[in-house]
């Protein structure tokens, strides 16, 4: 095949040339593709040079031979297909919200309860802006900027080193900063950089952007530089990933350093000694929102002292220490032209307002959700009235709000403007999707189509949640083409994504073939595909879409668990238990509501027990075993036993398993003295809170639990200790006080 790769360009002939530029361009090419897409580029820089001079010699020597798609012609570097990915040296996360006063001095009173503090210690914060625009981190060493990148999905975000460094606001070098230093804050675009920037194109017939937000995404996400360069982009920094030295030992101060060192930090930031000042903070710069000359969405709070920051430190997605005071939302009215009912990834239906495009707070609305079958009726789960129990018909007017990114919601109706002979809604009671019956439980809000996996609707959408950022996040494939290759009959349910390849014995060609396809993007894909079989027990978990089963459950059953055998066989153990749990749940309200019907005290431990009568001891223990995890409860374990016993979704997970290649979680500090081990606390903790205990005690690989059994390896037990301590000692459980605790974990 290759026979003439070796042969000097002199001594080729016609024939022999022609197929050896041939070749040289599919190299190239897929070279050009595998390098910004895959960890391991498929040639050295040396091998790609020498592939590109060899072409150039080639063509030199035969120029009628020069084909249309010439490597040659590709100027400077080759044109990224996609960017790069640069995997974040500490996660990117997200801030949790509050809405108003309540929620900030509930968000003082968490950090005051999780620290142990009274109401009287002094807890300071910084109060900044929140800018609308999209994260972005800058690598530094040694004072030069090394790389740049997006947030992606937290863990890894797209390289767009080059696009930064057109950014006048980002130095490329930096005096005065640790070693390493990795500056986070916000890329965004003035509204009059925005406004100008969308007259330009409108003149020129080019593209216009939607809001500034959207302006400044398109711009630094442009796979030519040059064109970043043209935009006028501008960076706020105000936090910071890796560092080899600390900034300063305040928020306050760090922010100055890096003011110090060239970067940009909002000058609306201001330092609060208490509640009353972050919310005094809050309503000035809500007052001068409109003349800032940039788009904010709220102010984000941050507790000033560092080593309370890392006390607190982080959940799953968002850190304890920050929050995000959100603006209201913001309204318009316009007309509901029609409902239509979306099927879920469980089933469930839910009822989406189409309307007439309206637009609310910059962004034009044409859809929002009208949340389940209450919601459009006019009541609340418990059967009370929303809106005075006025309904919602089509043509009617009704009030949109949208907040920050979140979907718009319908939130009101004007019963004046109801056209004459509007009906009311009335929803399916049979899956618009497959026709399957849709059923409501007792006391859920929510119907579902009773369909699982025959239902098409559920298929897609559990495929689309299956390959999504937060789950196995796999490359090159997104909603759209899920959508496709389910549409085509290609991928049905998750497994037949990893073998797309091998069932189109010439994959490339048959995915390259469709249209909008190619080669080098149906290479990205399959390589995106490859890539994505490796991935952590946790994000598995989360990726099968088992109702309940969310991102931190994932976590937490991943580290009881460890790997997918002990999950599965733990949880085939526990099935039988689980029906009659179920059962005994149901009896127990049977036997409440009679109970009270009789007017006299319910006696329920008899019922609950018959129920349990005939279930096996290892059945009841594996089910204990599951509800005994710290963070999972009934319903959630219930839920994972339905999900493994229904054959069809069983067989569909196994599949699936079967073709990944499933890690453990990452040993949390393996070398820490209580990783794997199970902890209990008990007793009053005097030298940290029991939420903060149990938080450094998972950071450092120990399971926390909050009973005494036979699998606790160590009972820490404070004053007050009771019948745990005694039980502990029963069953010779190492038990220890605070101080050696600590001393035991390094303080
Ligand atoms: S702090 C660990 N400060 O808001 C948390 N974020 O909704 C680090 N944002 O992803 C974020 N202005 O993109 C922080 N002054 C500010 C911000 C800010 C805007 C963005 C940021 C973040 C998002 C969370």
């Amino acid at each position: 095949m290759d026979d003439h790769a070796a042969t000097p360009p002199d001594d080729l002939t016609p024939h022999d040339a022609a197929a050896e530029l041939a070749r040289l361009a599919t190299l190239l090419d897929r070279a050009n593709a595998a390098y910004h897409t895959d960890d391991a580029p498929l040639l050295s820089d040396a091998a790609y040079d020498e592939a590109k001079r060899r072409n150039a010699a080639i063509e030199d020597r035969f120029p009628d031979l020069k084909r249309d798609d010439s490597p040659s012609d590709q100027i400077g570097a080759a044109p990224a297909e996609r960017f790069g990915k640069i995997v974040h040296a500490r996660a990117m996360l997200s801030l949790g919200n509050a809405f108003d006063a309540d929620d900030v001095a509930e968000f003082d009173a968490r950090i005051r309860r999780y620290l142990g503090l009274g109401l009287d210690a002094a807890v300071a914060y910084t109060a900044e802006p929140k800018i609308d625009g999209l994260s972005l981190t800058l690598r530094y060493e040694g004072g030069q900027l090394v790389h740049a990148a997006t947030r992606g999905n937290g863990r890894v975000g797209e390289d767009v080193t080059r696009n930064a460094l057109t950014v006048d606001d980002i130095p490329r070098d930096v005096t005065g900063a640790p070693d390493i230093l990795e500056v986070r804050g916000e890329i965004y675009m003035s509204h009059a950089d925005f406004t100008a920037l969308n007259e330009r194109a409108a003149a020129e017939g080019g593209k216009v952007f939607a809001n500034p937000r959207n302006a400044a995404a398109g711009s630094l996400r442009q796979l030519d530089p040059a064109i970043t360069a043209t935009r006028p982009l501008r960076f706020f920094a105000y936090a910071w990933g890796e560092l080899s030295a600390p900034l300063s030992d305040t928020q306050s101060g760090a922010l100055d350093r890096l003011a110090a060192m060239g970067f940009v930090v909002n000058d609306r930031t201001r330092r609060c000694a208490d509640v009353a000042a972050m919310l005094a903070t809050y309503d000035a710069i809500a007052r001068d929102r409109a003349d800032l000359g940039y788009d904010i969405d709220g102010v984000v709070y941050k507790v000033d002292r560092l080593d309370w920051q890392e006390r607190l430190g982080f959940r799953s997605t968002t850190p304890r220490w920050a929050v995000a005071h959100k603006f209201p939302a913001q309204t318009a009215w316009t007309r509901l032209l029609g409902i239509d009912i979306n099927v879920g990834r469980t089933g469930a239906l839910s009822p989406i307002a189409r309307l007439e495009p309206v637009t609310v707070g910059g962004v034009v609305v044409s859809n929002a959700t009208l949340h389940n079958e209450d919601y459009v009726a006019g009541r609340d789960a418990n059967g009370g009235a929303i809106r005075g129990g006025r309904d919602l018909r089509v043509g009617d007017r009704v009030e949109i709000y949208r907040a920050g990114d979140v979907i718009p919601k319908v939130r009101d109706v004007d019963p004046g403007a109801r056209p004459d002979g509007a009906e009311p809604y009335v929803f399916p009671e049979a899956c618009p999707e497959c026709g399957s019956p849709a059923t409501r439980e007792p006391g859920e809000s929510v119907r579902r189509c009773t369909g699982g996996l025959i239902c098409p609707a559920q298929r897609v959408a559990r495929l689309k949640h299956f390959v999504s950022r937060s789950a196995l996040d796999i490359e090159g494939i997104g909603d759209k083409e899920v959508e496709r290759f389910h549409d085509l009959g290609w991928v049905r349910e998750p497994a037949d994504i990893f073998t797309l390849r091998a069932r189109h014995g010439t994959g490339l060609q048959t995915v390259a073939g469709l249209e909008g396809w190619g080669e080098t993007s149906a290479a990205n894909l399959f390589a995106g595909i490859e890539a994505a079989r490796s991935q952590p027990l946790a994000r598995v978990l989360f990726a099968l879409g088992i109702r309940h089963l969310g991102e931190v459950a994932g976590q937490v059953l991943a580290r009881h668990y460890r790997d997918w055998d002990a999950f599965a066989a733990a949880v085939d153990g526990a099935a039988p238990a689980a029906d009659r749990h179920r059962a005994a749940a149901t009896a127990t309200l049977a036997e409440r509501q009679a109970a009270k019907d009789e007017g006299r005290r319910a006696r329920i431990a008899p019922v609950v027990e018959r129920a349990w009568d005939g279930v096996e001891r290892e059945a009841r223990a594996a089910w204990d075993e599951l509800v005994g995890i710290d963070g999972i409860g009934a319903v959630l374990a219930l839920a994972i036993c339905d999900a493994l016993a229904a054959p069809r979704e069983r067989a569909a997970i196994d599949a699936v398993v079967a073709q990944l290649d499933i890690a453990p979680p990452e040993a949390v500090a393996a070398e820490s003295p209580v990783a794997g081990k199970t902890v209990v606390f008990t007793g009053t903790l005097e030298r940290m809170t029991r939420a903060e205990a149990k938080a450094r005690a998972e950071s450092l690989g120990a399971k926390v639990s909050g009973s005494v059994s036979g699998k606790t390896d160590l009972l820490v037990a404070g004053p007050g200790a009771g019948s745990k301590a005694d039980k502990a000692a029963a069953l010779g459980v190492t038990v220890l006080d605070e101080d050696a605790w600590l001393a035991m974990i390094g303080g």
